[in-house]
């Protein structure tokens, strides 16, 4: 078994390396490209993450006859958040770049910003939501385009998903408003 590995382990080495000889690319994109698409994915992963946590803090915190329907609601939203993040982070890696990794990184980077409070009547935590998933739909759509330019469907198809989702939990919070 250790002879197939080694066998194995050359022969991607020498694909890597006639590739390195031909052109400087990962996975066919070149460092141009990877940096457009990289950065398109490090803005969506810096307002996410704002935004993950302000999803948290009204889980906790918000009160009164909602309090039943939106708990359990901004819970799910923000596990949802969560997976969401974690794919755009990884699918950076997966270009060899950097995802922004420190609360630092994304209050700097992000248009959403945090709650000036945490103790806030239910339909204000709604309409900031609401207000968030728009500005997150403009960087996702922005990613969209980009992907699409570089040919890079899989960053593509990833994003896709994502809008389809959070275009639902605005249908879905404004039907709350409008009670
Ligand atoms: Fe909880």
């Amino acid at each position: 078994m250790a002879t197939v590995k080694h066998v194995e382990n050359v022969a991607q080495t020498q694909l890597d390396t006639n590739m390195a000889k031909t052109k400087p690319v990962k996975l066919g994109w070149k460092p141009e490209q990877i940096d457009k698409i990289s950065h398109a994915l490090n803005s969506v992963l810096a307002n996410y993450s704002v935004h993950f946590q302000k999803l948290r803090n009204f889980h906790w915190n918000v009160t009164g006859s909602d309090f039943f329907d939106l708990h359990i609601e901004f819970e799910a939203q923000y596990k949802e958040a969560a997976e969401h993040i974690d794919e755009v982070a990884e699918r950076i890696r997966v270009f060899g770049e950097t995802p922004f990794g420190t609360m630092k990184e994304y209050l700097n980077e992000s248009e959403i910003k945090e709650s000036a409070s945490s103790q806030m009547d239910s339909d204000l935590m709604v309409r900031e939501l609401l207000s968030d998933y728009r500005v997150l739909l403009q960087y996702l759509s922005a990613v969209v385009q980009i992907a699409s330019e570089q040919r890079d469907a899989g960053t593509e198809n990833m994003v896709k998903g994502f809008i389809k989702k959070i275009e639902k939990h605005h249908w879905m919070l404004s039907s709350f408003l409008a009670k």
